[in-house]
Order: structure tokens, then sequence, then C-alpha cells
């Protein structure tokens, strides 16, 4: 498959995005054997990254549910899983208080980095992402409490997510030139609004990783192409599915953008790996930004 950058890391054009075997908006799971399953088909048709967070379990008191599946789908995988870049995510809380709160401390990211790296069964963390903003707190100092773990060789690449334009100006200056791997942001067909974010990662030269890329479980995604229907019209003239022309779209916009679909099934996946073969023409392009009211 085409190779993309996170940091330091080759990685394949589309990610896998794990969430939706422990986390998901139609709240039906998978069995775990069924989970671990979809991952492997993911990493056999050429995928090599793969994106999780400590939040993605079914309930508040499962934190760490999604890594432990990674790590125990990487660890039965039939084929070399050293080259598989792992990306995970912090800076969120579940509480039997409140569910979803925020902490951007070093204290507590410190604690969520140690706590991830036993659920991924790692020393330390390839690729760690500050999940949302906590705010309460000013972003810059989150930011140095991020590159403190990173100088502690706790965590290598740096990612951020859910981040403004200026969120990510602030996070270039704090943590240095280059030293920003990646922002994660929503960014699909019914919701291209963060396309000024993924611009500014083009010219920095960091990789943008659109989130629910293909408009998220529960129906989303699934629906695509009946809510923008040239996705599918587009799709028929390729004999491929809407969900495909969708991800090479988003892979058109920029050599930045790495999308992570989910998937539950293992042919969801399947499918979604193939758009990073998937060559569309310029008018096809065009009619799609159009579609979705990107005026490029
Ligand atoms: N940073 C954040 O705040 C944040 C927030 C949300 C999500 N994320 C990340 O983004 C990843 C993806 O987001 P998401 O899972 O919410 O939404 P998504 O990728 O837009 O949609 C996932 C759904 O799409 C279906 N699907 C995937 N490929 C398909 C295909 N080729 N044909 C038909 N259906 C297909 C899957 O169906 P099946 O389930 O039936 O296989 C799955 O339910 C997550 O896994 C997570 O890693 C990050």
């Amino acid at each position: 498959m085409q190779q993309r950058t996170i940091g330091p890391f080759a990685v394949s054009a589309i990610g896998l995005g794990a969430m939706p075997v422990s986390m998901n908006n139609d709240n039906v799971f998978p069995e775990r054997a069924d989970a671990i399953a979809t991952i492997h088909a993911a990493l056999d048709a050429g995928i090599t990254y793969i994106d999780t967070a400590d939040i993605y379990a079914p309930s508040w008191d499962q934190m760490g549910h999604n890594e432990r599946i990674v790590r125990d789908a990487l660890a039965s995988w039939h084929g070399d899983a050293s080259g598989i870049l792992v990306g995970t995510k912090g800076g969120i809380t579940r509480t039997a208080e409140k569910d979803f709160g925020r902490d951007g401390s070093l204290a507590y990211l410190r604690s969520a980095v140690e706590r991830s790296m036993e659920n991924l069964g790692v020393e330390v963390i390839d690729f760690y992402q500050y999940h949302r903003p906590d705010r309460w707190m000013v972003y810059g100092e989150v930011m140095q409490n991020l590159k403190t773990l990173q100088d502690e060789g706790l965590v290598r690449a740096i990612g951020i997510s859910n981040a403004s334009v200026e969120e990510i100006a602030i996070a270039r200056q704090v943590l240095g030139e280059g030293n920003l791997a990646s922002v994660q942001n929503q960014f699909s067909p019914r919701y291209p609004s963060s396309y000024g974010e993924l611009t500014s990662c083009e010219e920095h030269g960091i990789a943008f990783l659109p989130w629910s890329p293909l408009g998220g479980t529960g129906g989303g995604a699934r629906d695509v192409g009946d809510r923008f229907g040239v996705f599918r019209e587009i799709g028929d003239a390729h004999d491929v599915s809407p969900q495909q022309v969708v991800l090479a779209w988003e892979l058109s916009l920029s050599p930045v953008v790495i999308p992570i679909p989910g998937a539950r099934r293992a042919a969801s996946i399947i499918d979604s790996a193939r758009a990073a073969d998937l060559e569309l023409s310029t008018d096809e392009l065009a009619r799609c930004s159009a579609a979705v009211g990107l005026e490029l």
C-alpha cells in the first residue's frame, strides 16, 4: 500500500480506527475473537497504523479495553508485527461520577501513559496523542507536559487531537519545530469544517488524521453514499463502494492526510484499505469536493 508519514514513522496511507470494536454509537459489540480477526484482516490488507485510545471501552470501568485488544491482536498475528505503529491517546478521564472528563496535568498524563504502556504491553509508547483540550488549562502548559514525558523517554512521537489552528501553532512552538507529528480531527463529507487545520498541517509537514472519516458509527458511515450521492455515483462507475471513494477523495486532498476508518467487521476494513489504490480523475475529485461544500 502507498506509504505516508507520522513523525519519524512510515505508515500505510489508510490506517485502522480500532475504536468501534470497544465503543460505538450502535452499542453493538463484536465477540473478542471477531474483533481480533478484524484487526488481523487490516494487517493482512497492508495496514500498518492502528489508532486506539485508553478511553475506548464499553463502560467507564473498562478503560484500556481497546488497547488490550490491539495488544492481543498484534501478539497473535501470523505476520511480523514489529513494523506496525500503534497510536494511542490520553487526556480524557472516565469515572463513575463523570464519564468523559478532561485532565491535561502532568501527574494525570504520566499515570495515563503508564497505564497505556501496561495495556499495550510496551515499555515506550511510540506515538501518543493528546485526546481533547482540557479547557481548564492553558494549552501551552499541557504541551509542555507532553514534552516532559517525551524528554523522560516515556513517549516517542507526539500528536494532538481535536485541535484548532491556533492550538496547532502553540503545539509547534512548545514542542519545537518538526516535533509535532500529527493532528487528529473530525473530517468527513458531513464534517468538512476542519479543512483549515488540514491545510495548516500540510504547510508544516504534519500528518493529518481524519477521525470518523466516513461519518461515524451509528449510520453515518454506512449511509454516506445515500446522503452524498456523488460518492455512490463515482463508486458505481469504478465498481467500488461509496466508502472507498470517500477515502480516496480524502487522500487526494493532501499528502499529509491519513484517514483512519473504523471497523467492527473484517469486510469493512478490507474494502476501506483498497481506497489507497483507487485513482479518481481530477473532475471526479472536484465533484466530491463540491458535493461537500469545499471550494478548493
Ligand atoms: N480523536 C477523537 O476524538 C476521535 C473521535 C472518534 C473517532 N476517532 C478515531 O477515528 C476512528 C474512525 O472513526 P469512527 O469509527 O467513529 O467512524 P468511521 O470510520 O467514519 O465509521 C466507522 C464505521 O464505518 C463502517 N465502515 C468502515 N469502512 C467501511 C466500508 N468500506 N464500507 C462500509 N462500511 C464501512 C464500519 O462498519 P462496521 O462496524 O460494520 O465494520 C464502522 O461502523 C475511530 O476508530 C477512532 O480511532 C477519534
